[in-house]
């Protein structure tokens, strides 16, 4: 038997030192989550993803009386780039949830499956992409989708 361990990073930042592209960047998320349709769950998510040349695309989840035909608003976000811009990958991607009382005190890590996505949209266009994770004080700060998927499923293993 041999153990392999295997070492994440991420950084903690206060929401007042955040680089100005960061910054702005949350504050269209939180600008989405406001926007979100989360009439059953109440949950209010919001992503903005800037591409690589600088142009932003806005998500939030977008929910369904038949719940899992909804969906999370870092997908509506990567599916509605790959459809628009299919040319150029993401540079970063800022997420925040709120409730009704506004936003959480906590960041909120993206669901598996949201991961997934992410993961196939960086390895699409080789570009890993730093993901912002916003709560009120706190945000937090990966670089790359491994040090949240580390063992995501890879198409390179498909036939
Ligand atoms: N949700 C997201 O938008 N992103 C996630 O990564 C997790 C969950 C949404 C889905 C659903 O509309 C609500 O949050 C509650 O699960």
């Amino acid at each position: 038997m041999e153990k392999i361990s295997k070492e994440l990073s991420y950084e903690i930042w206060s929401v007042n030192e955040l680089p100005e592209s960061a910054q702005k960047l949350l504050e269209r998320a939180h600008a989405n989550a406001s926007k979100a349709y989360a009439p059953y769950s109440h949950f209010y998510v919001g992503a903005a993803l800037e591409l690589s040349d600088g142009r932003v695309v806005d998500g939030n989840n977008q929910e369904n009386a038949a719940y899992p035909s909804g969906l999370c608003a870092e997908r509506v976000a990567l599916f509605a780039a790959g459809a628009q811009f299919p040319e150029q990958g993401g540079k970063q991607l800022a997420i925040v949830a709120h409730t009704a009382e506004g936003p959480l005190a906590e960041p909120a890590a993206p669901c598996g499956a949201c991961l997934q996505s992410l993961s196939e949209y960086e390895l699409r266009f080789e570009e890993p992409i730093t993901i912002w994770l916003g709560g009120k004080d706190k945000v937090w700060c990966f670089k790359g989708v491994r040090q949240l998927l580390p063992f995501g499923f890879d198409g390179s293993l498909l036939p």
